[in-house]
């Protein structure tokens, strides 16, 4: 009863400031995400979400959800729910290809070049180049 008034809340918050926003919550925490659909250059992305949670806080990746947690009872809205034909031309498309202006490129790939200089024996383990993601099967 009070998740389903928690979700009539959200969706009334979500309606009203035009937003769209999936209806997986925290409670539902994916283990293995398969990322796809954003275009057809390159082969989809397999991401181990259950393996990240425990490398970095929910807020690093869920940027306007600084607070999640896995206890949270919000919604989570998918990345592409905003990324996918961003409503403003300066948002990152995850049908990009360039290093900048994809969101995955920025954020997945960015901390992986950090976490690489950091820590050289992270090479061939945190993928920074186009095959490591993008697995051709
Ligand atoms: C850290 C992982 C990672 C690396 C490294 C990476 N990508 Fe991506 N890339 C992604 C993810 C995740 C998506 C979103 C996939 C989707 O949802 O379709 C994406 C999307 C794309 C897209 C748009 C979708 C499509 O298939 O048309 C292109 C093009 C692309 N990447 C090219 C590249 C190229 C070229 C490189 C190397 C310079 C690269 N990527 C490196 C993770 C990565
Ligand atoms: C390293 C980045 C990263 C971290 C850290 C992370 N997530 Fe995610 N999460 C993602 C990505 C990427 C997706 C897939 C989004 C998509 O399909 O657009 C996702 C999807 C989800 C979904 C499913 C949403 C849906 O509707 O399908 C939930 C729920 C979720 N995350 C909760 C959490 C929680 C809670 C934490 C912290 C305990 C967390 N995530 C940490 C990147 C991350
Ligand atoms: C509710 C909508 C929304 C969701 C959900 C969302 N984003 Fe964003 N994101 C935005 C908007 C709008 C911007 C551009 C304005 C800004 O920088 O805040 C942005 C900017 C970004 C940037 C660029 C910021 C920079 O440092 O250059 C990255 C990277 C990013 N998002 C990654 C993600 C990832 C990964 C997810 C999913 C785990 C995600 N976003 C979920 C709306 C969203
Ligand atoms: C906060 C830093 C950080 C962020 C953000 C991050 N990763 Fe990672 N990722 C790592 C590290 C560190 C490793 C390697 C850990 C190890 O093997 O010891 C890794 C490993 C991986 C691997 C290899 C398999 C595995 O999980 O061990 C893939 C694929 C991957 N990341 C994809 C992604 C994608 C896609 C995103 C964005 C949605 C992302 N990562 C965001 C730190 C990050």
């Amino acid at each position: 009863m009070r998740r389903a008034l928690t979700y009539a809340a959200i969706v009334a918050l979500v309606l009203a400031s035009g937003a769209f926003v999936s209806t997986a919550s925290a409670a539902d925490l994916p283990t293995n995400v398969t990322l796809e659909g954003c275009g057809t250059k390159q082969p989809p992305v397999d991401f181990d979400h259950a393996k990240h949670t425990e490398r970095t806080k929910c807020g690093t990746c869920h940027h306007t959800q600084a607070e999640l947690t896995a206890e949270s009872a919000e919604e989570v809205a998918t990345c592409v729910s905003c990324h996918k034909d961003p409503e403003e031309a300066k948002t990152p498309s995850c049908a990009e290809m360039s290093p900048k202006k994809n969101p995955y490129h920025i954020k997945c790939m960015g901390c992986h070049k950090d976490e690489v200089k950091k820590d050289a024996s992270l090479k061939g383990k945190a993928p920074t180049t186009c095959k490591e993601c993008h697995v051709k099967k």
